[in-house]
């Protein structure tokens, strides 16, 4: 059996489908991109007929993106799959993603089908597909609480139009290891010509075992398997890519197969994710929390001095977490900089560098030492001051039991416009004054989320907001030594993402 495990990434359809999760076209390729680095086999990039701006994403990520397939969901009508189709046909490696559910409860109550109609349906509907491109995967949505004959009948059904992947979702989280395991032995053994096409598992993580699935699906014969960065994703998420990945790498001997992630770029990959989203991990999160490599109780840090192999099963160097060895600070020249973020695993050209340099300069002035997180910060949050409006001045008066006050200044264009407002406190007033410039086109401010980049009470703090106008909604991101400046360059940087757009 094949030892390559390819890895689906459905951070940018499941991933994004969930609350909280919308990103906007330019944050897409941008994951894409990095997702192609990161080494993904095949990248599903949205659902092309579910709104104009999904089909427009999932069309420029098939135009970027040269190393990894491309894959657009399609519900199993033709109108769909023309759409996904249209949207994908220009990738180097193009897919259409047809699914049907095919389990007695979303037959009875969603698609108001007999049995006999979804297997004609699968039939037609991949058939269909097959005529417009060579890789056709059919997904067997809720196929976990699917009758197992029936799901075979299905499954072979798609393999005889003409799928190239069949994908066994537990898409309502509901299965365990065991019952997954079984599931993908009693398909190999039943359907016939499986052993031609790839087996996919797809599992959400409702009950907290989308990763355990994943891997038993992989143990009993699956070689693709479907997840997304950070485990975003429908309700309690998808599992999670670096979870999989580095159970495969980490107990290799046990599975027997690997992906070919290219694991340094994790860490990376996560916290691009993180902050387009808005969102910070647990701390306890496998893999990617702030904690996944710390030691705290003594007889812990006493035993990885003496050796790291006594509570480490992974070092953070394997997914790109680098110790801080060069001493980045006010006299650090351009070349040292440079080299720093390169080992980082960034990339960038020479405008890049220039404005990374002049933050890393400037926040030295601020802060006794910086730190690679406070570096990847700056480099992540590189196009924070594109757009319209650009932060000139602020000045705030706030005390205890009284009313907050604050001055914004923006600059627009040649032009320097200035309110000032009153708030329950200082950030309120700044954004009720930014409003009164920017003429209130921010409807609706769902999040606001503040986190400090480094340890000390001068480290970098990130703020992100979420900010709706029509049906729009952007993540602001602000960085600074200064809170309320970063809160306010984050409702800055969502008012232009915002003015771009509606
Ligand atoms: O969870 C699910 O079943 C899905 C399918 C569309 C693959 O996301
Ligand atoms: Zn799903």
């Amino acid at each position: 059996m094949d030892t390559h495990v390819k890895i689906f990434d459905t951070t940018l359809r499941d991933g994004e489908q969930a609350p909280g999760c919308s990103m906007n076209l330019d944050e897409k390729v941008e994951i894409a991109k990095q997702l192609e680095l990161l080494g993904v086999d095949i990248i599903e990039a949205g659902f092309a007929i579910s709104s104009p701006g999904d089909f427009k994403s999932v069309e420029i990520v098939a135009g970027v993106i040269k190393n990894s397939r491309v894959a657009s969901l399609a519900r199993a009508v033709q109108k769909d799959i023309d759409t996904a189709y249209e949207a994908v046909k220009n990738a180097v490696s193009p897919r259409i993603h047809v699914f049907l559910a095919t389990s007695p409860i979303h037959m009875q109550h969603k698609l108001k089908m007999t049995p006999d109609q979804v297997i004609e349906r699968i039939k037609n509907s991949v058939s269909y597909a097959k005529t417009l491109c060579s890789d056709i995967q059919f997904s067997a949505e809720d196929a976990m609480r699917s009758d197992k004959e029936f799901l075979a009948l299905a499954v072979q059904t798609a393999i005889e139009a003409g799928a190239a992947v069949v994908n066994i979702p537990d898409t309502v989280g509901y299965i365990t290891p065991e019952e997954m395991y079984s599931r993908i032995r009693y398909l190999y053994e039943t359907v016939k010509g499986i052993e031609k096409v790839d087996v996919a598992v797809h599992c959400h993580n409702d009950l907290g075992m989308a990763v355990a699935n994943s891997l038993a699906g992989v143990k009993a014969g699956a070689r693709q398997v479907e997840c997304t960065i950070n485990g975003i994703g429908e309700r309690a998420g998808n599992a999670a890519l670096e979870e999989v990945v580095m159970a495969l790498k980490t107990r290799k001997p046990f599975f027997g197969c690997e992906s070919r992630i290219d694991t340094k770029q994790i860490n990376r990959t996560s916290k691009l994710v993180y902050n387009i989203i808005g969102h910070t991990p647990a701390i306890n999160k496998p893999i990617i929390g702030a904690n996944a490599f710390a030691h705290e109780a003594g007889i812990h840090q006493h035993g990885v001095l003496a050796d790291k192999s006594t509570y480490e099963i992974m070092v953070p160097e394997e997914i790109g977490i680098t110790k801080n060895n060069l001493v980045i600070g006010k006299h650090s020249g351009k070349h040292a900089i440079a080299d720093k973020i390169r080992e980082l695993g960034y990339t960038f050209d020479e405008n890049q560098l220039a404005s990374y340099y002049e933050k890393i300069i400037d926040l030295s002035d601020k802060k006794k030492f910086i730190t690679d997180s406070d570096i990847e910060a700056i480099v992540n949050n590189r196009e924070m001051s594109e757009g319209v409006y650009k932060l000139e001045h602020f000045d705030v008066h706030t005390s205890m039991n009284s009313t907050s006050a604050c001055v914004v200044k923006l600059r627009k264009g040649n032009e320097i416009l200035e309110e000032v407002s009153l708030g329950q406190g200082p950030i309120n007033a700044a954004y009720n004054a930014i409003d009164k410039i920017t003429g209130g086109i921010c409807e609706e401010m769902n999040s606001y989320n503040i986190h400090s980049i480094s340890d000390g009470n001068d480290a970098l703090g990130e703020v992100t907001v979420k900010m709706r106008a029509k049906d729009k909604t952007v993540t602001g991101r602000g960085l600074s030594t200064d809170i309320i400046e970063s809160s306010i360059l984050a409702y800055v940087n969502g008012i232009n993402k915002l003015s771009s757009m509606v």
